[in-house]
């Protein structure tokens, strides 16, 4: 895909946007921030087995941190703990296909480390 279609790719996400809303039976959930501009997601976990079941996300953003959300909860499902702990931000660009400068690349990176916080309120336990 060019540059143009990933673009296009992530406003269609952004317009409708998978794995919205509030997930029944969420063992794990934590909403976190951008310091930048406020905006905030949270995300919602169903962990069994050290695997995520099922993921939902929900909350305000730009769309890049819908587009990210959106993305990152389709790649995640059924992989494990570690594995989401190892996922680093080269993954997210790989994953969004667009170049991003240092102020949007915190917004989508902001799934990332609300995922990586919320599952790891479920290693603690
Ligand atoms: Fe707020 Fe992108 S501008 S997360």
């Amino acid at each position: 895909m060019t540059d143009a279609l990933y673009r296009e790719h992530i406003l269609d996400l952004y317009k409708n946007p998978r794995n919205v809303g509030e997930l029944k039976g969420a063992t794990h959930r934590h909403r976190e921030f951008n310091p930048l501009c406020g905006d905030d997601i949270e995300m919602q976990v169903l962990v069994k087995d050290n695997q995520v079941q099922d993921i939902k996300f929900q909350g305000h953003g730009c769309a890049l941190s819908i587009a990210a959300s959106s993305l990152l909860t389709e790649k995640v499902k059924k992989m494990t703990i570690n594995e989401i702990m190892k996922l680093t931000k080269d993954d997210v660009v790989e994953m969004m296909g667009i170049s991003m400068g240092p102020v949007r690349i915190k917004c989508a990176l902001l799934p990332l480390e609300t995922l990586q916080k919320t599952v790891m309120k479920h290693a603690g336990n």
